[in-house]
């Protein structure tokens, strides 16, 4: 009897370190990598290229699924799936992580960086490397931050004002900086799943959102949305992430192996975020049927000083540490 206890419980214990290490097919680790939007997009093109090399390279080793459009998980319950190790890698928007931690935050402070230069020395100095650790805890490791962009307003009427924005429904994700944001204004946030907004949007369940360009194009937004006003005033930005069992399971040479490629992945998205967003822009201007409204430095600095009071708001949850160092790298432009 004893015996058999022990051949259960020891069986038991195989079965959930098993499926917490490197999902195998005949000796291949397979990595799903899940995500919400397009492949026609900053994500989407890193995920493919991730699969390219890592099957170039380690083809006999590695196997890598990418589920695009929320195929296998969305917002809902991907980071869940992600902990239980039903899936490998994700990149979801930094706002997404408000669960595991707050200090992530911090991107989603209106007008806190000036543009995403300034985003990308703050995630590459020590603070922004240090919250790529911050949900270890929650069996969630960072790997590297990949941009997308800086969001623009769109809505169903022409926004030049912040008052302009009182009494609208805007979709956001579930971020209560965001939630905050919308609320300044006078508008209502509605938090919902990036696959529902078009569907929302063309609905008119909510009247508004904000989004990066390609986010826009890619989900065929702007065909829903007659306003798109280009306000710059928030970043989009993602972190690929991995959950540590899984990921330090993997054989010390193959993991060294992905963890390069993930370095040149990274650079080739951070390096082409921006111009896929400035070529989405140049197709929804040549679209017909939205219009989009530039402002002027009066008009954008009224959005800034409505958005603005909720970094106060917030400094005490994401802590002045955090604010403080990324409000730096808008001043200091040397790496
Ligand atoms: C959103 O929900 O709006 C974004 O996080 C989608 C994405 O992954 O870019």
């Amino acid at each position: 009897m004893f015996k058999s206890i022990c051949a259960f419980a020891a069986s038991s214990l195989l079965l959930a370190s098993a499926s917490l290490h490197a999902a195998t097919d005949q000796g291949v680790i397979v990595i799903k990598f899940a995500h919400v939007v397009a492949d026609n997009t900053p994500k989407g093109q890193g995920a493919l290229l991730f699969k390219k090399l890592a099957e170039e390279r380690l083809g006999d080793k590695v196997k890598v699924e990418v589920y695009p459009n929320s195929t296998l998980f969305g917002d809902a319950n991907e980071l869940e799936a992600l902990t239980k190790n039903e899936v490998q890698l994700l990149a979801p928007s930094l706002a997404k992580f408000e669960k595991y931690t707050k200090a992530l935050q911090v991107f989603d402070l209106p007008f806190l960086f000036d543009d995403l230069e300034a985003v990308n020395r703050f995630q590459k100095r020590a603070k922004g490397r240090q919250l790529l650790r911050a949900m270890e805890d929650h069996n969630i490791v960072g790997l590297a931050y990949w941009h997308n962009g800086m969001k623009q307003l769109s809505a169903s009427k022409a926004l030049q004002l912040p008052a302009d924005a009182a009494g609208l429904k805007f979709r956001i994700q579930p971020s209560s900086v965001l939630e905050a944001q919308f609320n300044q204004l006078g508008a209502t946030p509605v938090i919902m799943p990036f696959a529902e907004v078009f569907d929302a949007l063309k609905n008119g369940s909510v009247q508004g959102a904000e989004n990066p360009w390609s986010n826009l194009y890619s989900k065929q937004l702007h065909t829903v949305q007659p306003y798109i006003t280009e306000t710059n005033h928030g970043v989009l930005d993602y972190m690929l992430v991995s959950n540590p069992r899984f990921w330090y399971s993997i054989p010390h040479q193959v993991r060294t192996e992905l963890e390069g490629i993930i370095d040149e992945v990274t650079f080739e998205v951070n390096r082409q975020a921006e111009a896929a967003n400035q070529a989405d822009r140049a197709r929804i201007a040549a679209a017909t049927g939205t219009q989009i409204i530039t402002l002027s430095d009066e008009q954008r600095e009224a959005w800034r000083k409505a958005m603005q009071p909720v970094w106060q708001e917030f400094e005490g949850v994401i802590g002045a540490d955090v604010m403080k160092a990324a409000q730096i790298v808008n001043r200091n432009k040397r790496d």
